[in-house]
């Protein structure tokens, strides 16, 4: 049964390509993304393709923002199904080497780690 897919961070390498399958299986998708042009770009080929897409406009971190959005994605494809939230981005100022702890990286000054990332690269995960 066809259902109502949101997904944010939907203009993204990620979450374009989840979006694009899910509408290739039948599902209708809500395209939420800071970037709207991208958004619209993946909500553009889904349709060209004869799925239901809808791109809009949304940072995550806004509640009015996803208020406002949620009630616009309730008229024009109903209630949301579920939700994927894959929103956010790779920052080379927070992205570290290792994916987890290796002894050392405490010390580390050649590379980015866990220790020493910059409070400022961090918040770009955040932002
Ligand atoms: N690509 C990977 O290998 C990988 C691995 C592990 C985790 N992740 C995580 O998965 C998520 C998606 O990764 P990706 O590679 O597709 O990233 P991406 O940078 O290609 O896409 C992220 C999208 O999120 C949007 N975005 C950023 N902040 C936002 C906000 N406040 N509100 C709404 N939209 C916002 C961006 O405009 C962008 O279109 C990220 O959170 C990333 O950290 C990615």
């Amino acid at each position: 049964m066809s259902k109502v897919i949101v997904v944010t961070g939907a203009g993204g390498v990620l979450c374009s390509g989840f979006a694009e399958y899910l509408a290739k299986q039948g599902h209708k998708v809500a395209l939420l993304d800071l970037n709207e042009r991208a958004a619209q770009a993946v909500a553009d080929r889904i349709n060209a393709e004869g799925g239901v897409a809808k791109a809009y406009a949304c940072n995550v971190l806004d509640k009015a923002c996803i208020e406002g959005v949620h009630a616009k994605v309730l008229a024009d494809l109903g209630k949301c199904d579920i939700l994927i939230n894959g929103a956010g981005g790779n920052s080379p100022k927070c992205t570290t080497l290792h994916e987890e702890y290796v002894a050392g990286d405490e010390t580390a000054t050649e590379f980015l780690t866990f220790f020493n990332i910059d409070e400022k690269g961090f918040d770009l995960c955040l932002t």
